[in-house]
């Protein structure tokens, strides 16, 4: 493995030919001999650099950038990116109670999408006073103008229209198709609306959408502006003029690196979302997730064993599946470095886990630098869709996570414990 392997614009680098891999100024080593393996380490500063993209490349119009804080939940992320002006996505009353712990003055810049809302979670929102509700069916819209009367508290709400657009990802994480259970048909919105209007606890306040993630091209995005754009326009004819109009996430990047240009991604995205929403002067939301913070993580681990079956060799690390689902799940890409490169050939070899199951694997066939049992491995862009997605499957304690704020570090969330695990069960 070279050192131009492990391309911008992620913050894990070799800063010499001989040394270990660093996340910004801290050396991988130094934190793995400090927490132990497996570990989640994030650069705050590259969460931060990723903010920053987005709310220059909107500068020119009113905006808010929520934080789809389901890609990472953790408290000091949420805190971080919350401090500079960020909203928060939320589809929970899990959610929603991770934004009141780690920044309760940021409630007022929440949204809560999200199929299956119950009346708790409804609740709870408006309680909290939250900035608007994404309201997925006519049935939850019922149900939210019941909850805001009994409370005596307005409801904001945008109904998430579903508009029908194809966008190029893996199938689990496509949601904008007619097929799909997300939203409301956009040609029912306009109907669904007017039913509304007569509702003193509801306010009609925005429009939303979101057709899917890791989407790397930018048309469908504006495929599916147009045509809320569209509705938009029907809806001013009714009378009915919004404020928001939220365009979900779901701005891919690249997992196999090569000349990832961060910043031009999200211009070109922000100039396919302006060009069809045109005119209006209201505020749009977005909530990107993946892009903000899959590249500014890594999940560190030790090698266990390397052994050979027949003509296959397994690098076996004391991550699993458990911790980053990803793989197994949408056979999803991570590189994966030596934290310290060995100098000699590299081999074919597939990384996997401990766990009982074949589908616990980070890569298979894979062309990597020779590692020896006790090596640490770095398996990148895992910043997004990792911690969050971890379990105990097979009773394994979760990983501790570390945030890299320049030459400083911080122990955001401590290893799990024996105790953490079986205190809620009783026998
Ligand atoms: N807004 C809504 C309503 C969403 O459902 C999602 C993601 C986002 C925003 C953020 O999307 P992003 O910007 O991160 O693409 N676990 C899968 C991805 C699931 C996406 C779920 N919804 C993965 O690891 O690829």
């Amino acid at each position: 493995m070279t050192l131009s392997t492990i391309s911008s614009p992620r913050p894990f680098a070799y800063p010499q030919p001989a040394s270990a891999l660093h996340c910004g100024e801290v050396s991988l080593e130094a934190l793995a001999k400090l927490h132990g393996t497996p570990l989640y380490v994030y650069s705050a500063d590259q969460i931060l650099e990723r903010l920053t993209l987005f709310q220059q490349a909107f500068a020119n119009r009113d905006h808010l950038v929520c934080y789809s804080i389901k890609v990472n939940s953790a408290l000091a992320i949420v805190k971080l990116l919350t401090s500079r002006g960020a909203g928060v996505d939320i589809v929970s009353g899990g959610e929603l109670e991770r934004v009141l712990a780690a920044a309760p003055e940021a409630v007022g810049r929440v949204v809560f999408s999200g199929v299956g809302k119950t009346a708790a979670e409804i609740d709870l929102a408006l309680t909290a006073g939250i900035l608007q509700f994404n309201v997925e069916s006519a049935a939850e819209l019922e149900l939210l103008a019941t909850r805001a009367a009994k409370l005596r508290k307005k409801a904001r709400f945008a109904l998430r229209v579903n508009p029908d657009v194809f966008a190029e990802t893996h199938p689990y994480i496509s949601t904008g198709l007619r097929e799909h259970k997300f939203g409301v048909d956009i040609r029912q919105a306009l109907a669904i609306y007017k039913s509304a209007a007569g509702n003193r606890w509801l306010e009609a306040y925005g429009v939303s959408f979101h057709i899917g993630s890791q989407i790397r091209a930018a048309e469908p995005f504006g495929a599916a502006m147009e045509r809320v754009s569209k509705l938009l326009r029907q809806l001013q004819r009714a009378g009915i003029a919004l404020q928001t109009v939220d365009v979900g996430g779901g701005l891919g990047i690249d997992y196999h690196a090569g000349s990832f240009d961060a910043a031009a991604k999200v211009r070109e995205y922000a100039a396919a979302v302006e060009s069809a929403l045109g005119a209006f002067e209201g505020r749009l939301l977005l909530e990107p997730g993946r892009f903000l913070v899959a590249q500014a993580g890594a999940l560190l681990a030790r090698v266990l064993y390397v052994k050979r079956n027949g003509r296959k060799t397994f690098v076996i690390t004391d991550a699993a599946m458990n911790d980053l689902i990803r793989p197994a799940l949408y056979q999803a890409y991570h590189e994966i470095v030596p934290v310290r490169p060995r100098e000699r050939k590299p081999r074919i070899v597939d990384v996997v886990g401990p766990i009982c199951e074949s589908g616990d694997f980070f890569a298979h066939d894979r062309k990597l630098p020779p590692v020896e049992p006790g090596d640490l491995v770095a398996i990148l862009d895992a910043g997004a869709y990792g911690m969050a997605q971890s379990s105990n499957y097979n009773t394994r304690l979760r990983p501790a996570e570390v945030l890299v704020e320049g030459a400083q570090t911080r122990l955001i969330r401590r290893r799990e414990t024996i105790a953490d695990l079986l205190a809620p069960e009783v026998f």
